[in-house]
């Protein structure tokens, strides 16, 4: 597939959007379809002030942003795809709706078009059993916003071809993004091993240890995160992080590690989704002012050394899993996340045989088997391995 290939993009809203900027930019034509007449108008008028607001910051120039318009088309008639070589859909997160779109693009497109499904929480198993070509089932996860953020996950169902594979990645790194393969489990690489970033904060909330401040406060400064795991969830939305921290907890068949918490619950429950309502564990209405952290070395040292670890485990275990390479487990984090580093990496660095002390107590102390080290990690420790 080179920018001669039409690609069609269905659902118009917040990610559809984006991927199709994305597309028109790298130089090909693309159809974007959506159900609802006033999504696909917003849309349109999204892009044309997005370009706008490019020329003027002179990433693009005005040539640049009447091609990528130009090239872009917006229809309500699914039957425009039939010349399409590549569709990816982002439509509603659900999956007899994907199911019978899916189905329902098989008798329009031609037989070498792949589609792909850019969900973020739905097994690629299950959406591809709609087709009667499963092998042409892909998914191509890109990040909100995904004109900005680099990574785009690649993963393949159970029965995806492999020229299907080589063909779709390809392309996505054409387009100037950061691609990883990983396979077709529940949050993929990113939306996986970022949860304890979340869950472990929220535990040492619970137990009183520390605030939200302190421990957003702990996490920036030992940690160097650009934001603090509270900041963060405010930012992303309560609804969305709480709804896939429990999407994967259930998947996993409540595997204790992605235990959701009560705590985001009742966020979630009362609407506090964070900035985008003003309000969620920070307050942010006009003259409200920001706790301050408590400053203390021990507590805050404390803090980061128990989330890292955490985060670490999750890496080593998806290594040991062969959920993907070492080297794409890492690029997952800082290009999907903006880690300041891979998670393997760090494991270098900070010494995996401190990640397994620090688990080791976790787990003596608490007794639960989310604190259990994976059995790579020990393996390695007890040769002394590194990752790199
Ligand atoms: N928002 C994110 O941060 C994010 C990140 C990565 C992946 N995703 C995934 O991308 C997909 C879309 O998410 P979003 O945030 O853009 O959602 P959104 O609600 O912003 O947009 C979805 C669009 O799909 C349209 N739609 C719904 N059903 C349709 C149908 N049957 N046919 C055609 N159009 C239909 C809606 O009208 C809407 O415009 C989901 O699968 C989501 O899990 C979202």
């Amino acid at each position: 597939m080179d920018t001669s290939t039409t690609i069609g993009i269905i659902g118009s809203g917040a990610m559809g959007a984006g991927i199709a900027q994305v597309a028109a930019t790298a130089g090909h034509t693309v159809i974007v379809y959506d159900n609802s007449q006033a999504a696909l108008d917003k849309a349109k008028s999204n892009l044309d002030s997005t370009l706008k607001k490019l020329v003027e910051k002179q990433k693009i120039t005005d040539v640049n942003a009447t091609e990528i318009h130009d090239r872009t088309q917006f229809v309500n008639d699914l039957n425009a795809f039939k010349n399409c070589g590549l569709i990816i859909e982002a439509i509603v997160e659900n999956i007899d709706v994907k199911q019978k779109l899916f189905a329902d693009l098989e008798s329009i497109v031609s037989s070498d078009c792949i589609l792909a499904s850019n969900t973020s929480s739905l097994s690629i198993a299950s959406i591809a059993s709609a087709c009667r070509a499963a092998e042409r089932v892909i998914g191509i996860h890109f990040f909100n916003p995904a004109p900005v953020m680099p990574l785009v996950e690649i993963i393949p169902g159970i029965l995806t071809d492999a020229e299907v594979v080589k063909n779709s990645r390809t392309l996505i790194d054409a387009w100037g993004k950061v691609t990883v393969l990983t396979k077709d489990t529940p949050g993929f690489i990113v939306n996986r091993v970022a949860r304890s970033f979340y869950g472990e904060s929220i535990r040492i909330y619970e137990e009183g240890i520390a605030d939200f401040a302190t421990i957003d406060w702990a996490l920036k400064t030992y940690g160097g995160f650009k934001m603090g795991p509270f900041e963060l969830m405010d930012f992303i939305g309560n609804d969305i992080n709480y709804k896939v921290t429990e999407s994967v907890w259930t998947q996993f068949f409540y595997e204790s590690r992605f235990k959701p918490s009560l705590t985001q619950k009742r966020l979630y429950e009362a609407k506090l989704f964070g900035r985008k309502s003003g309000r969620g564990y920070y307050n942010y209405a006009e003259g409200a002012v920001m706790p301050e952290p408590k400053k203390n070395a021990d507590i805050g040292n404390y803090i980061f050394n128990r989330v890292i670890s955490m985060l670490i485990n999750e890496a080593v275990d998806s290594f040991y899993l062969k959920l993907a390479t070492k080297e794409d487990l890492d690029l997952a984090m800082t290009k999907g996340v903006n880690y300041p580093k891979g998670l393997l990496k760090w494991a270098d660095d900070v010494g995996l045989a401190n990640v397994l002390d620090t688990l080791g107590v976790l787990h003596n102390l608490y007794e639960e088997e989310r604190y259990r080290p994976s059995l790579l990690m020990k393996l390695m420790v007890k040769d002394g391995k590194k990752f790199y």
